[in-house]
């Protein structure tokens, strides 16, 4: 088991990783779960598989699990769905003091999040992940959101849990495809600055998907060190440094967008081809050698992920592409701001990238040539 704190200055929470959790939650929550009722939202999927589980690690502590359970999928994070969650909060008589539970991947994380965030001003709520992805990124760091009709995640609030559990069991369940996904956000903390820890990946990334518990765990707990650090230093992505765990996402971004954010390609397989993207990007600026970029998409296709834009058969062209990059929140007075590398490790920000030398470069890419 690993514990790693997320030292925000006026809330510090912690991030507990290990196999197991979930079957003791009540001792696990430390003592937040104040009354009997326990109001946890989740969705089918994960219900199916870990509602047994929950619900009798709740009763067997004298809990009564309250149960909200959704529709999987990104169209639960909508207006809708967050006013019906709110209005049943309400209907359950929480109190800011009580913690909601949130199991489930990132749209139930962030969802739950949101409503946790406005609902009374702001009342806790507690993580549980039940994706890689939302192990290594989405619960920790306290952003939520919701989608509107203008895109993803344009309203939401920061609002950080009290606590994460990342239980490394739910993962056996998890289909292979969205571990693949997942994986993807965790090689991203090796290329923004860490290079020793891509090289781990490179040599253990075949373990983690087969199931080794030990290498899930220092994934898993490495992971969310890093982003620890960064959202202790940068909460809001005020000064820049929270900006850098968006390498690979405006690319990646403008491909989910292309492909209507729809399962032809999920947010991690997005983001795989989106940093393969911003490395080339980098090599065709001069800023990192090709081989490099290479290397990276090399271990991509290693681990069975696709890392080829043009292995999407787009029929779009590299303006499309960078006309959807165009709507991107981090989009500031006209520039838009792209994480490039210097090399693998060597992440930063640089706000001068034009955008039809990108579209230019996209075309190629395309192509595949
Ligand atoms: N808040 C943040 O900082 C942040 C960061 C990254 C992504 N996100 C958001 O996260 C969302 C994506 O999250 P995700 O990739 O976890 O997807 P998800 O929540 O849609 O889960 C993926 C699928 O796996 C199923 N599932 C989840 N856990 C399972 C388990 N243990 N066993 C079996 N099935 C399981 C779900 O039902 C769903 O069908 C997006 O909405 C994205 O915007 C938020
Ligand atoms: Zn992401």
């Amino acid at each position: 088991m690993a514990i790693i704190s997320v030292n925000i200055a006026d809330r510090p929470y912690e991030v507990i990783v290990g196999a197991g959790l979930l079957a003791d939650l009540v001792p696990n929550c430390g003592g937040r779960l104040r009354k009997r009722e326990v109001p946890i939202i989740t969705d089918t999927h994960v219900h199916a598989a870990w509602g047994e589980v929950v619900e009798a690690a709740l009763r067997g502590h004298g809990h009564e699990p309250h149960w909200r359970v959704l529709q999987p999928g990104e169209r639960t994070k909508s207006w809708n769905e967050l006013a019906a969650t709110v209005d049943w909060l309400l209907a359950q008589g929480v109190e800011r003091g009580d913690h909601i539970l949130a199991l489930g991947g990132g749209v139930i994380g962030d969802l739950t999040g949101f409503a946790a965030a406005i609902l009374k001003r702001g009342c806790h709520f507690i993580q549980l992940p039940t994706t890689l992805l939302a192990q290594v990124d989405s619960s920790v760091g306290g952003k939520t959101a919701i989608n509107t009709a203008a895109g993803k995640n344009l309203v939401g609030a920061f609002h950080q849990p009290s606590l994460v559990l990342a239980d490394l069991a739910v993962l056996d369940t998890l289909p292979e495809r969205e571990l693949r996904a997942g994986y993807a956000e965790v090689v991203k903390y090796g290329l923004i600055g860490d290079a020793q820890f891509f090289s781990w990946c490179e040599t253990n990334g075949g373990a983690l998907l087969a199931g080794d518990a030990a290498i899930r765990e220092y994934a898993v707990a490495h992971s969310v060190a890093h982003k620890a650090q960064i959202v202790a230093e940068d909460e809001r992505e005020t000064t820049g440094t929270r900006a850098l765990l968006n390498l690979g996402h405006t690319f990646g971004h403008a491909l989910e967008a292309e492909t209507g954010y729809s399962s032809q390609l999920l947010h991690g397989e997005a983001v795989a081809i989106g940093m393969v993207l911003a490395a080339r990007y980098s090599a065709h600026r001069e800023l990192m050698p090709s081989a490099s970029a290479e290397h990276i998409s090399h271990h991509f296709q290693t681990m069975g992920m696709r890392s080829e834009l043009a292995q999407l058969g787009l029929s779009c062209d590299g303006q499309a592409l960078v006309g959807h990059m165009l709507h991107d929140k981090k989009m500031d007075a006209g520039t838009l701001p792209f994480v490039l590398m210097h090399g693998i490790g060597k992440s930063y920000i640089d706000r001068e990238v034009e955008l039809e030398d990108v579209a230019r470069f996209l075309d190629k890419e395309l192509a595949g040539t």
